[in-house]
């Protein structure tokens, strides 16, 4: 409990994103085999499951340490290509990724702007599920999944 309530600290609580909306993120993710994507906030590893079945190498950040073991657990089999870190992703140095998915709230959006251009100066998508990020075009929407270019 006390893992779920600390969350609400920094970040998001856990819900988990539908699957018509996975599937329309890693529509818009458009990743080639062997990309990256990085997902902040991985909660139970949905997400990250779904790309690595798609070949995909993928990072989740995931502070809730009961929801991080579930992630990696259930993406064992692709461990591979599945890092998960249990950790505060505001706090970390991102690695190179060519996407970025969130399902965060919107306070956390324009901190996310800020910090995705400090860690990507080269360019990244950004797939954000329910929330936009404020005075950012959005380049495609698709069923509540929206995505951002940054150049
Ligand atoms: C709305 S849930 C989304 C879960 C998953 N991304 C999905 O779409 O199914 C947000 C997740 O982000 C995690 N989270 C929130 N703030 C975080 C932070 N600063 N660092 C790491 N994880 C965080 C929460 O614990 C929660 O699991």
């Amino acid at each position: 409990m006390t893992c779920f309530a600390g969350v609400l600290l920094v970040g998001a609580p856990y819900l988990p994103t539908l699957s018509p909306q996975v599937n329309a993120a890693l529509k818009l993710a458009d990743l080639k085999s062997g990309d990256t994507l990085l997902e902040l906030g991985c909660g139970d590893g949905k997400v990250v499951l779904a790309a690595a079945k798609e070949g995909y190498r993928v990072v989740g950040y995931e502070l809730n340490p009961i929801m991080a073991a579930i992630a990696w657990l259930r993406t064992l089999r692709y461990r591979k290509l599945v890092t998960i870190r249990c950790a505060d992703f505001w706090r970390q140095s991102w690695p190179p990724a060519q996407a970025i998915f969130v399902f965060l709230l919107p306070k956390y959006m324009t901190k996310l702007d800020t910090k995705v251009m400090q860690q990507y100066p080269g360019g990244v998508k950004v797939v954000s599920f329910a929330f936009t990020i404020p005075d950012k075009p959005v380049q495609t929407t698709v069923d509540g999944v929206f995505l951002y270019i940054y150049k």
